[in-house]
């Protein structure tokens, strides 16, 4: 029998409007989905560039206003990759036109952004979720596993890094394609909601809530040329944000991003020291985690390397044989796959706006304590 067809509309056709394009069309060829993805339509402002990019994905048609991209009878769910300062506005129309909505995190340029947005699909009642990949690498869902387990036991420390060092030269412009996340007025906040919101959201998912911050964050350049406007403004978002956080589970956490991180493009890591074991993940090295087991031999006990490919580990079944990797483009496909899957389910996939929104509350509380040098509260 032929399966239903979701049909997607697809916000931006930038880096995340790839990895989106590509996770919907790969999905069902590994995936056992009771729906099959339809790539819809593409939108995006300029014309001469979306064409490409659609007919390069397969895309059915194109628009060039989102607003008209909604309104269309044949679209199912709206898959928001865009700039930040476009999320709620094209988030909330979508749900009240009654579509699925998909959106890039975060999921709105502060708490308050991100509450309308959670209130709008709660009050039309459409499935939900943002993309949060990082989950959804086999190693990260396996120490999820584990920790909800309770190997590691009683958890005293949670510790996430993430480094990259792009935006050293004073030379770079703010505003424009990819250039927009140094604009404070798109993007929100610098690393703090572009990077820490990544490690926050992980840390809650295998840690628990986080009850309160401490953060300092600097912007190392304090004026850089506006690549729209032409003009030399000043630079309104955090070039590197550190925190301390207290868990709700007792646990004592640090955290830090930065832009200015010589020699480190994308390094994620974390690591999670509990009263039996210890985890460690890098982004670098995706594949695989490191665990350490206090119930081990004597003798033979060390940290463990475990190469995260085999049956019956997280999502690997879907995938090639033992001893065969996967990558970074993997998580979006299993993204989409949860979602499609999730969908006439009591269970909604996580994680759905309401989660992406407490993730906000963190990341305001982190920027509020930089500026008062006191503790801070995440809250509604
Ligand atoms: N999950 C992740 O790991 C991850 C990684 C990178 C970016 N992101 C997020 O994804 C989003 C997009 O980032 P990106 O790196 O793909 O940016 P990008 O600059 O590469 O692409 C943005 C796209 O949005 C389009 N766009 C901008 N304004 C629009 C509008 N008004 N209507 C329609 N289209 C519009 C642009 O034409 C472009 O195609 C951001 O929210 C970002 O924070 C998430």
């Amino acid at each position: 029998m032929a399966k239903k067809k979701l049909n997607i509309g697809m916000v931006g056709y930038g880096f995340m409007g790839r990895t989106h394009s590509n996770a919907f069309a790969q999905a069902q060829h590994f995936f056992d989905l009771n729906y099959e993805p339809v790539l819809k339509a593409a939108c995006a402002r300029n014309e001469e560039k979306l064409k490409p990019f659609a007919a390069q994905w397969g895309y059915e048609s194109i628009e060039t206003d989102w607003r008209k991209l909604i309104a269309r009878k044949d679209i199912d769910l709206v898959d928001i990759a865009s700039p930040n300062d476009t999320h709620m506005e094209i988030a909330i129309a979508a749900a009240k036109a009654g579509k699925m909505v998909m959106c890039e995190k975060p999921l709105g340029r502060n708490a308050k952004e991100s509450k309308k947005m959670v209130d709008a699909v709660a009050k039309a009642g459409v499935a939900n979720m943002v993309w949060y990949n990082y989950r959804r690498v086999p190693a990260v869902t396996l120490a999820k596993q584990l920790i909800d387990e309770g190997k590691l036991g009683k958890i005293f420390h949670y510790r996430a890094k993430f480094l990259q060092d792009w935006t050293i030269s004073a030379d770079l412009p703010q505003g424009g394609q990819g250039l927009w996340r140094l604009d404070v007025g798109v993007a929100g906040s610098g690393v703090t909601g572009d990077l820490l919101a990544h490690c926050i959201d992980t840390a809650m998912w295998l840690n628990g809530s986080i009850d309160s911050v401490t953060a300092a964050t600097e912007t190392f350049i304090k004026k850089r040329k506006h690549s729209l406007t032409g003009k030399v403004e000043p630079v309104g978002i955090d070039d590197a944000s550190l925190f301390l956080a207290r868990f709700a589970n007792g646990s004592l956490a640090n955290f830090e991003a930065t832009r200015y991180a010589r020699g480190h493009k994308a390094l994620y890591t974390f690591e999670i020291n509990g009263e039996h074991a210890s985890i460690f993940w890098d982004l670098h090295d995706l594949h695989r985690l490191q665990y350490f087991d206090h119930g081990d031999e004597g003798r033979t006990r060390g940290w463990r390397s475990l190469h995260i490919t085999d049956g019956d580990h997280p999502y690997m079944a879907k995938w090639w044989v033992p001893g065969l990797q996967i990558g970074y483009e993997h998580t979006f496909i299993h993204q989409a796959a949860d979602f499609i899957d999730s969908l006439g389910k009591r269970k909604p996939a996580s994680p759905t706006f309401k989660d992406a929104y407490a993730t906000d509350l963190v990341t305001d509380a982190v920027l509020k304590s930089a500026k008062s040098g006191r503790w801070e509260r995440p809250k509604t």
